[in-house]
C-alpha cells in the first residue's frame, strides 16, 4: 500500500488538506501517516521540523503538504523553511506548477473579479528548479552589509532542464522556455542558459526552445500569456513567476504543484497559510485537491488525477465556488461538492 505523509501545517493548510485527504481517501487505499511542520509546532517543540516529521516522511513514498507560516525575520535565530528543508533533503528538485484554468477563462474572469487581467484560457505549466539558488540558505551580514550566495550547478542545470524537456515529450507539450537574467547575472544564469542551449540541440526536431529575460517575461505572462508552453526557471524566479501567472488562472486558490525527486515527490497548493483569511472556513481547496490530482499522476493513476480536474472544472462551470472566486461556499463544501462528483464518476 502507498504510504502518503500528511503535512497540514498552519494557518488554512489545516482547512484545505483535510479537504484534499477526502478526495485522495475516496480515490485509493492508502497508509496515511500524519506529521507536524510549521510555525504552531516550532511553538510547541522549538521546532519547525521535528525529528518525528522527517522519519514520517523518509517512510513514506509521497507527501501531501498544507503550508506554513513564517516567523517573523530576526526572531528566530538560524530559522530554515520546514518546506526547504523537505526539498532539499529528498532532493525534490523539480518542482512542477501548472497554470491552468481548464479553457474556462471567459467564466472565471468574470466570477473572480479579474476583468482588468482580461482572463484567456491559459495551459502553462512552470518547472522550477527547486534546490539550489538563492535558497541555498547561505546569508549573511558582514557589519552593514547583507550578503546571500546564489548557487547554480552544471548539475543542477542539466536535471531540471532535461526534465522540463523530458515533461514536455511525455505531456505533448511543444515548447519550452528558459528564463533567466543572464545579461546581468552573467556567471550564474550564464551556466543556465548555456546548459539550456546545449540540452535543447536533443530535442531539435521534437520540441522547440526559446528564451527570455524575466523581467519581460512578467510582462508577457500578463501581455500575451500564451506564447508560453513550459517555462523552465531557476528557484527564485520560479517562485515569483508562478504566484504571478496564478492571477491569470484565478489566483492562487486554483494553482496546484508537484516537487519531484528521483526517489520520493511532494505535494502541496502553492500558496502560503494565508493569515488574512485563515479561521474563516473560506479558503479555496482547489489548489490542493489538484495537487492530490498531480499525486495522482505520479503514481501512475492518471485517470483519477483527470477526474479530480474534472470535478474542479465541473464546480468552476457551476459556481461552486469559494469568495476568492466570487462564490459564497465555504471550504468544506468545496471540498464535499468535488467528493460528490469523483464519487458519482
Ligand atoms: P499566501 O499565499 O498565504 O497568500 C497570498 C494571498 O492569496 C492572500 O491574500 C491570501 O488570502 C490569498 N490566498 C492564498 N491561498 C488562498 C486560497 N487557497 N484561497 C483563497 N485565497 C488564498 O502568501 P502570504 O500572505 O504572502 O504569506 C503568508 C504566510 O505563508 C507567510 O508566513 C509565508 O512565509 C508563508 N508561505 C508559505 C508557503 C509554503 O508553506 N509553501 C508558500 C508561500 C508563503
Ligand atoms: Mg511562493
Amino acid at each position: 500500500m502507498i504510504k502518503v505523509c500528511v503535512i497540514e501545517g498552519d494557518g488554512i493548510g489545516k482547512e484545505v488538506i483535510p479537504e484534499a485527504v477526502k478526495i485522495l481517501k475516496e480515490l485509493g487505499d492508502f497508509e496515511i501517516i500524519k506529521g507536524e511542520a510549521g510555525l504552531e509546532c516550532l511553538k510547541k517543540y522549538n521546532n519547525a521540523l521535528p525529528e518525528d516529521t522527517i522519519e514520517k516522511a523518509k517512510e513514506a513514498d509521497v507527501i501531501l503538504f498544507g503550508a506554513i507560516t513564517s516567523p517573523k525575520p530576526g526572531t528566530v535565530k538560524n530559522y530554515r523553511s520546514p518546506i526547504i528543508t523537505l526539498r532539499k533533503l529528498f532532493n525534490l528538485y523539480a518542482n512542477v506548477r501548472p497554470i491552468n484554468n481548464f479553457g474556462l477563462g471567459h467564466i472565471i474572469g468574470k466570477i473572480a473579479d479579474y476583468e482588468f487581467l482580461n482572463i484567456k484560457n491559459i495551459d502553462i505549466v512552470i518547472i522550477r528548479e527547486n534546490t539550489e539558488d538563492l535558497y541555498v540558505g547561505r546569508e549573511k551580514l558582514d557589519k552593514d552589509t547583507a550578503i546571500a550566495e546564489r548557487v547554480i550547478t552544471k548539475k543542477g542545470c542539466e536535471r531540471i532542464i532535461k526534465f522540463a524537456f523530458e515533461y514536455a515529450v511525455k505531456n505533448n507539450r511543444k515548447k519550452v522556455s528558459c528564463i533567466h537574467k543572464a545579461n546581468v547575472l552573467r556567471i550564474t544564469d550564464g551556466l543556465f542558459l548555456e546548459v539550456f542551449n546545449t540540452i535543447k540541440k536533443t530535442y531539435e526536431n521534437i520540441i522547440e526552445a526559446d528564451d527570455y529575460l524575466v523581467d519581460a517575461t512578467s510582462m508577457y505572462l500578463i501581455k500575451n500569456p500564451n506564447m508560453f508552453d513550459v517555462i523552465v526557471t531557476t528557484n527564485m524566479f520560479g517562485d515569483i513567476l508562478s504566484d504571478e501567472a496564478s492571477a491569470l488562472i484565478g489566483g492562487l486558490g486554483l494553482a496546484p504543484s508537484a516537487n519531484i525527486g528521483d526517489n520520493k515527490a511532494l505535494f502541496e497548493p502553492v500558496h502560503g497559510s494565508a493569515p488574512d483569511i485563515s479561521g474563516k472556513g473560506i479558503a479555496n481547496p482547489m489548489a490542493a485537491i489538484l495537487s492530490v490530482a498531480m499525486l495522482f499522476d505520479y503514481i501512475g493513476e492518471k485517470e483519477k488525477g483527470d477526474i479530480i480536474r474534472e470535478a474542479v472544472k465541473y464546480c468552476l462551470m457551476n459556481k461552486r465556488v469559494t469568495p476568492d472566486l466570487g462564490g459564497c461556499l465555504k471550504t468544506k463544501d468545496v471540498g464535499d461538492e468535488i467528493l460528490k462528483y469523483v464519487r458519482n464518476k
